[in-house]
């Protein structure tokens, strides 16, 4: 049952109200609802690289994914950016942490976070911006990312923006 352990590995703590009694009931629920939306984002990862990728020149779940974040976001319910926390990225240009937020979550995700969040204010609405960590989950992500191989830390980061759900 490797997928399973690896899986399980990849998901933040996944109990509903996790997010800390002291917070702001409203960004407490906002937060729970971005555990699940990066436990169903990483799991997809995972089951399209077990299941679909073959090699180095099959279409990546990264690619993948940012297909999917490109439609949420279109849609208007959530915005999502993959990005690289290594110094060798396959895609510097588009997968670079950039901006203070996606910077600082750099920092707080390799000193051991388990996720890293915002709460900003945009004209009268509010947004939760929070950041996970992407681990090596399975040998197969070495095939395309030699520079993984041996790193048990984060190497990436699903960063989200999601309005809080008042
Ligand atoms: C088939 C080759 C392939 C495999 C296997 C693969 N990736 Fe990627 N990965 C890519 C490509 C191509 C990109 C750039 C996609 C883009 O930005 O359009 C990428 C981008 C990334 C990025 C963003 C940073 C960067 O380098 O641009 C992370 C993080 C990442 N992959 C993690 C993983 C993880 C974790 C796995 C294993 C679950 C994995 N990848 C498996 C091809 C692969």
């Amino acid at each position: 049952m490797r997928l399973k352990c690896s899986l399980s590995a990849l998901l933040l703590a996944a109990v509903a109200g996790t997010a800390g009694a002291n917070e702001d009931p409203a960004v407490a629920r906002t937060i729970d609802q971005v555990k699940m939306l990066d436990a169903l984002y990483k799991t997809a990862v995972v089951l399209i690289t077990e299941h679909y990728v073959e090699n180095p020149s099959s279409i990546s779940a990264a690619t993948a994914s940012k297909l999917l974040f490109a439609e949420m976001k279109k849609n208007g319910f959530h915005e999502a950016r993959l990005i690289g926390l290594t110094d060798q990225l396959t895609n510097p240009e588009e997968n670079r942490p950039t901006g203070n937020f996606e910077e600082t979550a750099k920092e707080k995700l390799l000193s051991g976070d388990e996720y890293y969040t915002r709460v900003i204010k945009e004209g009268d609405k509010r947004y939760l911006y929070m950041a996970t960590g992407v681990p090596v989950v399975m040998e197969k992500c070495v095939m395309c990312h030699a520079n993984f191989k041996g790193k048990t830390g984060p190497i990436g980061a699903l960063a989200y923006k999601v309005p809080v759900i008042e």
